[in-house]
């Protein structure tokens, strides 16, 4: 009996299904500017989930469409259940959202920037003031809560942005690059705030950054993107292990191409070399000193090589070794 019930079941999201669903999503935008082609992912109940990728990756497209903004041009996507096109009230109901341009008005404080957005929402008068005290507490934002927002420093308007997204209870959180322009010390902030926000208020987070490290300490899993494609999806840990945990980054005097090209050829790894300026580095999985030794002894055949230091491997290394370009010179460092 219940296995012809599981057997008719319909394959459609229901409220028990993975709150976000990405099924061969494409966006080409009028004008031609194919901005995502064919992504698909799934994130879990719960879970941190992190989309990266450079400048223009299509991680504010892909935003876009799942918060109901943009039409994808084909595929499905689905968020709490809902398939984003055919039903965005039922979306819209279930989300959180914090885009890169704040959404905060200057001429109030940050209490009543809360309220308004409580009154667009309908929230109930007294829910709403028992939620927005809570909200300011947990943004760490109650003593400064009366003054105008345009006397807040980067980092409490940030946390302000993410308290008016939590305000209606969503299921789930979108936050696109919620650490954009800020100092290192005050992005630490937010991304530890994000992590409580996950254990306190049990909502999944969806995020975007293009800061790649940063990304590794704070999220369960991650899809990094690049030119409108998934290249990589998986747990950082995992997504690092595929490379190997540690790096040899090589200081080639001469032409590093021609260096990484010999050492491919004589090294034999799974992961070709990579370049990047007058670096030539190499993923190391198991011996580095076995690697250390047929580096010493390709040395002597002139390829160059004035310095060599090992260091930990990092998402910003899976994203140029998927891309074959160093994520710097993506992002125009
Ligand atoms: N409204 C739009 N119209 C046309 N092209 C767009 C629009 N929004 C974004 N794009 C283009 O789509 C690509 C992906 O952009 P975006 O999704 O903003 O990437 P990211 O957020 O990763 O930087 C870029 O080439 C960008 O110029
Ligand atoms: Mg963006």
């Amino acid at each position: 009996m219940s296995v012809e019930i599981a057997a008719r079941r319909v394959p459609l999201p229901g409220v028990a299904a993975p709150p976000v669903i990405v099924d061969g999503m494409h966006k080409i935008y009028p004008g031609g500017v194919e901005a995502v082609r064919g992504i698909s992912f799934e994130v879990a109940d719960g879970e941190i989930f992190g989309l990266l990728g450079p400048n223009g990756a299509g991680k504010t497209t892909t935003f876009g469409v799942l918060t109901t903004l943009v039409e994808p041009t084909r595929g499905r996507a689905f968020v709490a259940g809902h398939d984003v096109v055919a039903f965005p009230l039922g979306v819209r109901r279930a989300i959180g959202v914090a885009f890169q341009d704040s959404v905060l008005d200057n001429e109030f404080s940050g209490r009543e920037n809360l309220r308004l957005h409580a009154r667009l929402w309908n929230l109930a008068r007294r829910d709403a003031e028992q939620r927005i005290d809570a909200l300011l507490a947990l943004m760490d934002l109650d003593q400064r809560a009366d003054d105008n927002v345009r006397t807040y420093s980067g980092g409490m308007r940030r946390r302000l942005e993410l308290g008016r997204a939590l305000l209606a209870n969503p299921r789930v959180l979108f936050l696109d690059e919620p650490t954009v322009g800020l100092d290192p010390s005050v992005r630490d902030e937010i991304w530890a705030l994000v992590r409580q926000l996950q254990r306190e208020e049990g909502v999944t987070i969806v995020l975007s950054t293009h800061y790649l490290e940063e990304a590794e300490d704070v999220c369960d899993r991650v899809a990094i993107m690049n030119r409108g494609e998934l290249v990589a999806l998986g747990s950082p840990a995992e997504l690092i292990e595929t490379l190997g945990a540690e790096l040899v980054e090589l200081q080639i005097d001469g032409d590093p191409t021609a260096a990484a090209r010999e050492l491919g050829i004589t090294l034999q790894r799974a992961s070709p070399p990579l370049v990047r300026r007058d670096l030539v580095s190499i993923a190391v999985s198991d011996d580095a000193a076995d690697l250390a030794r047929q580096i010493a002894a390709i040395r002597s055949d002139g390829l160059g090589i004035i310095g060599s230091t090992l260091r930990r491997t990092s998402l910003a290394d899976v994203f140029a070794h998927r891309t074959g370009r160093p994520l710097d010179e993506e992002l125009g460092r």
